[in-house]
């Protein structure tokens, strides 16, 4: 290994694949620019099969490759903008009438210059913020499970209402929200700052 390159090595220590190793050696190019070099090392392999099964771990590392890329650049992106909590002192924005907002739900907002995103549950509207507080991952389109948000990347799940990560005792939550807010004599849709 020279000076500009890196090597990464993992290894499969049991089950299918045991002893199977991924040699990832990365090389300075040109600024911004990193060549990138991977070499399977399979034990075992039936004569005749390497390059069938090379194309399969191609593929295989291709696509996961272009994923955990997409995502430190949507995740880079998110840090240049500083998600976080909104600002205090947001004025309220208006939604609308109900009937009106109900039809565009799940409804995308800014709202003191950070993105969130309004669902329906069974007790009314909620706003949650739609920047994971995890890596940063995107919960714009990311499905609720009930009254959660699942994130698409590592699979936490946060309590739409409280903000609170669901499946363990975890200090991580969703930046606070903005409350919508009915109004029940003419039914218009309202965001007002957080309790
Ligand atoms: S970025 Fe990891 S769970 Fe959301």
């Amino acid at each position: 290994v020279i000076e500009s390159e890196r090597r990464y090595v993992s290894r499969t220590l049991e089950g299918p694949g045991a002893g199977t190793e991924i040699w990832t050696t990365l090389a300075v190019e040109a600024p911004q620019r990193t060549g990138v070099r991977v070499e399977f090392q399979v034990p075992h392999v039936a004569a005749g099969a390497a390059s069938r099964l090379g194309a399969g771990f191609r593929a295989l590392y291709t696509r996961l490759w272009d994923e955990d890329e997409a995502m430190m650049r949507h995740r880079e992106a998110m840090l240049a903008t500083r998600p976080g909590a909104a600002r205090t002192g947001t004025d309220a924005i208006e939604l609308g009438p109900l009937d009106a907002l109900r039809a565009k739900l799940p409804l995308r907002v800014t709202w003191g210059d950070r993105p969130f995103r309004i669902v329906e549950l069974a007790d009314g509207l909620h706003a949650h913020a739609t920047v994971c507080p995890h890596w940063l991952g995107p919960l714009g389109d990311a499905p609720l499970e009930g009254d959660r948000v699942r994130c698409p990347w590592h699979g936490y799940r946060f309590d739409v209402r409280s903000g609170r990560r669901c499946d363990a005792d975890s200090p991580l939550r969703l930046a606070p929200a903005p409350r919508v807010v009915v109004d029940a004599a003419t039914r218009q849709v309202r965001l007002v700052a957080p309790d």
